[in-house]
């Protein structure tokens, strides 16, 4: 298996085609995952790409972050055994963050690791889940608990895919390009913000910018030891968020909760640099024009802390965020005590309730 990403961005469906001929070779049983969604708006465009692909087993299951889950991998893995998977078999992630999450993580076990491919048909999955190697299922609540670090074959951004997509995924995906911005330089942030709100048509061209920007990032520390944890940015309040909401059977989109996480931890850059005001409150001021948090309900940060206490990106010193400085600046693993987050919290609350009146 590749220790890098191997992207492509067919431009066209005869370049897809072309490509996907030369990834078939030497397999003998092609799988395809992809759920409901996928299948129905996803599967017939790229079906007509290539013969072997209306031979190959499909495996469909329910729509979102409830398939992320050991029950639904245990009856996947149970539909490879059935159908004699071997290890030649290639395993076709067709779908969002949860199908390429859940299918990395299965091909990466299934017999000690069989190849894959990422075809990601979500904004979020194309520049972010389905690029750099981490794949995974939730536990209970917590997110992304069990999980390998498997790259796949091929990773193929294809946009065309996204003409179905609805528009919360459109503003779910388009949070991690806003992150990514704020960790490159100014010119991409303010390329994408000409373009918000994102939907279709997009310009391919700031999808691959994107895609760049986190693989360049993946390629320096592919098991997420240093560098790479710049893009847990927002992470910490969105994990919080997100997972917060998933118990409380209110679920939200990864990204939009990750924009939430954006919007608070932004107050930890103020705290640490009071020079940044101005700069920072435009920011939010775009985030809270895209987003509407002003509309949102917003849970105590009692109910959040023991979330974040619990964050994979913790050690035993205590909880660790990063912390953005500027344009492509930022503070990898700055110890945050709970006060202070408490703090941030509030302060981006009360910016919100401000905005209210
Ligand atoms: N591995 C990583 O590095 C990484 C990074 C970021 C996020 N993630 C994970 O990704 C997941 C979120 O990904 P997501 O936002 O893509 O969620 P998702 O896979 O649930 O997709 C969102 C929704 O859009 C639908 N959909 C996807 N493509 C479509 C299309 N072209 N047309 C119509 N409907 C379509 C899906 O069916 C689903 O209902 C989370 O589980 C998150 O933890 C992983």
């Amino acid at each position: 298996m590749s220790t890098i990403d191997q992207l492509l961005f067919p431009e066209s469906a005869d370049s897809f085609s072309e490509a996907l001929k030369h990834l078939f070779d030497d397999h003998s049983q092609l799988f395809i995952l992809c759920d409901e969604n996928t299948f129905n708006a996803c599967f017939p465009v790229l079906a007509p790409l290539h013969p072997l692909l209306t031979e190959a087993e499909i495996l469909v299951i329910e729509p979102g972050e409830v398939s992320k889950c050991l029950e639904v991998a245990q009856q996947l893995f149970e539909q490879l055994i059935e159908s004699n998977a071997d290890r030649q078999s290639l395993l076709i992630n067709l779908g969002g963050g949860v199908v390429t999450d859940l299918g990395g993580w299965l091909a990466s076990n299934y017999k000690r690791g069989i190849p894959f491919l990422n075809i990601p048909t979500s904004l979020l999955a194309m520049v972010d889940a389905a690029i750099g190697g981490k794949t995974g299922i939730d536990l209970g609540h917590h997110k992304n608990m069990i999980g390998t670090f498997a790259f796949a074959k091929c990773t193929l951004i294809y946009p065309p895919f996204l003409s179905s997509l609805p528009q919360t995924e459109w503003m779910s995906g388009s949070a991690e390009l806003v992150k990514h911005a704020l960790l490159d330089e100014r010119a991409s942030y303010d390329a994408l913000l000409e373009q918000l709100p994102l939907h279709w048509p997009i310009p391919p061209a700031l999808i691959h910018h994107s895609c760049a920007f986190k693989a360049s990032v993946v390629a320096t520390d592919p098991n997420d030891n240093g560098p790479r944890k710049m893009l847990n940015l927002g992470h910490t309040f969105g994990h919080a968020l997100e997972s917060w909401h998933m118990e409380m059977g209110t679920p939200v989109a990864h990204g939009i909760a990750v924009a939430a996480g954006l919007f608070i931890e932004l107050e930890l850059a103020l705290q640490n640099q009071a020079a940044l005001g101005e700069e920072v409150a435009q920011i939010q001021h775009d985030l809270v024009t895209h987003y509407n948090f002003a509309q949102w309900k917003w849970p105590a940060i009692e109910k959040l802390m023991p979330y974040i206490i619990n964050d994979k990106k913790n050690d035993s010193i205590g909880i660790r965020c990063v912390i953005w400085q500027a344009f492509g600046k930022f503070e990898l693993g700055a110890l945050q005590s709970e006060d202070a987050l408490t703090k941030s919290y509030e302060a981006a609350m009360m910016h919100l309730n401000n905005l209210k009146m």
